[in-house]
């Protein structure tokens, strides 16, 4: 069972917070994300604590999860954004976020999204290429501004993770190559519209070993000195993201404060301001997706089957990345069973366990799966027709709808009749 404060047994019941999660599957249904505004508060403040002695600014990756009163509940504390695309942008100014918190990644932007950044106020693009480079410039020209960005570099440090979920490989499309930087150095000093304001990586996710990090930070720092002789002068590293989390309590996550105990003294004696980008980190554990168990089923090998209200289209990381997210049944039984917890898309890969020792929980029963606060809805389709689900944010004894479950009719608004 995973250990936390905010999804614990009450009795029997299975409660966030001060919330039995079965009152909650009674009033708004299922599929539902339950997320509790505690232990991403929590989890912020660890972080925050562990990095203390260094100066920097966390700026939170919305990628992880988007819903607005997540990002909200992070900014309410002091934490900034890191945002991938217009979309990300947008919904970070609309949870309140103030533009000057605010930095903006992605391998492929397009000029729209260039543009809006700019026109935000951004506290700085993060680019990947030399063309990138040439884009933002010229954009920036076009609208009469100056540009600060920061170079993020491909370190080519292969972390131990997903092998879909590692980007600091120079098998990899992300940011620039070592080899280049001179080239990129010489053609910032070219281009008018940008200032230079920082040198960026993200080697990863659910990254266990910080001797990863610490590879990857000897090459940025190797670059800031050689760009302080050219003459640039950068306020910002940005170490990336990647810090893990655990899903699996077989599979303890390397505590934050072992990261900090390696980065801190590596990075103080620049005295630069050091940017964080935490995602998973912050949110992953602080939500669960609540399902409702339709049928069970077994057959003639005697494999049992769990065929569950959601599927791949909540929640995909098994699918994807053949993950692990604990299960827990929402009334507590003694007995387990070996089960398939499948949901009902028409994809083999629908499934959130195989094989599992589950909890004999009966036909219409809750389950919850563990661990969906990162990755989970933010990644969630359509697919099969499939309607997304409502999201609650509960703090104590207080629950908020944040997000309504979605239409039949919304599923097909935008499409038009020829
Ligand atoms: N910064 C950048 C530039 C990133 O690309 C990412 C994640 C982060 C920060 C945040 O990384 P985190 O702290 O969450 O590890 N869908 C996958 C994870 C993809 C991560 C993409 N980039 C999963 O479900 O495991």
């Amino acid at each position: 069972m995973l250990d936390s404060n905010y999804f614990h047994y009450t009795g029997t019941d299975l409660s966030c917070d001060d919330v039995r999660l079965e009152e909650l599957a009674g009033i708004y249904g299922t599929p539902l994300f339950v997320t509790s505004a505690r232990s991403l508060i929590e989890s912020y403040q660890t972080f925050e604590d562990a990095f203390k002695a260094l100066s920097h600014f966390t700026c939170y990756s919305v990628k992880a999860n988007y819903n607005l009163s997540v990002i909200r509940t992070l900014a309410e504390l002091g934490c900034g954004c890191d945002v991938n695309s217009g979309g990300e942008l947008y919904r970070a100014l609309q949870a309140g976020v103030s533009p000057e918190k605010i930095i903006f990644a992605g391998v492929g932007k397009n000029a729209e999204e260039i543009s809006y950044a700019l026109e935000s106020g951004v506290l700085m693009l993060k680019a990947e290429s030399l063309s990138e480079l040439r884009a933002i410039d010229r954009i920036a020209g076009e609208l009469g501004k100056t540009a600060s960005v920061a170079i993020r570099i491909n370190p080519n440090v292969t972390a131990e993770t997903h092998p879909y979920i590692t980007t600091g490989d120079s098998k990899e499309k992300f940011g620039i190559d070592e080899a280049e930087l001179p080239v990129v150095f010489s053609l910032l000093s070219r281009l008018p519209n940008i200032r230079l304001v920082g040198l960026d990586m993200h080697i990863g996710s659910q990254i266990f070993d910080p001797e990863y990090f610490v590879a990857a930070t000897v090459k940025l720092l190797a670059l800031f000195e050689a760009s302080k002789e050219l003459g640039f002068s950068i306020e910002f590293l940005d170490i990336g993201g990647g810090f893990p989390v655990t899903y699996d309590p077989l599979k303890p996550a390397t505590p934050i404060e072992h990261f900090a105990e390696k980065l801190i003294p590596m990075l103080q004696p620049f005295g630069v301001k050091v940017i964080f980008e935490p995602g998973r980190y912050l949110v992953a554990n602080a939500s669960i997706l609540l399902t409702r168990i339709l049928y069970k089923k077994s057959n003639h090998t005697g494999k049992q089957f769990f065929v569950v209200d959601a599927g791949m289209t909540e929640l995909i990381r098994p699918a994807l990345y053949q993950s692990h997210h604990e299960i827990q049944a929402v009334t507590f039984h003694d007995e387990t069973v070996m089960a398939d917890v499948v949901g009902p898309v028409c994809e083999s890969s629908d499934f959130f366990a195989r094989q599992r020792e589950i909890s004999a929980a009966e036909e219409g029963e809750l389950l919850a799966v563990m661990s969906a606060g990162a990755y989970a809805a933010v990644m969630g389709s359509n697919y099969n027709g499939r309607l997304r689900p409502a999201e609650v944010l509960v703090n104590g004894s207080q629950v908020k709808l944040v997000r309504k479950r979605e239409t039949l009719e919304q599923l097909i608004q935008n499409e038009l009749s020829c």
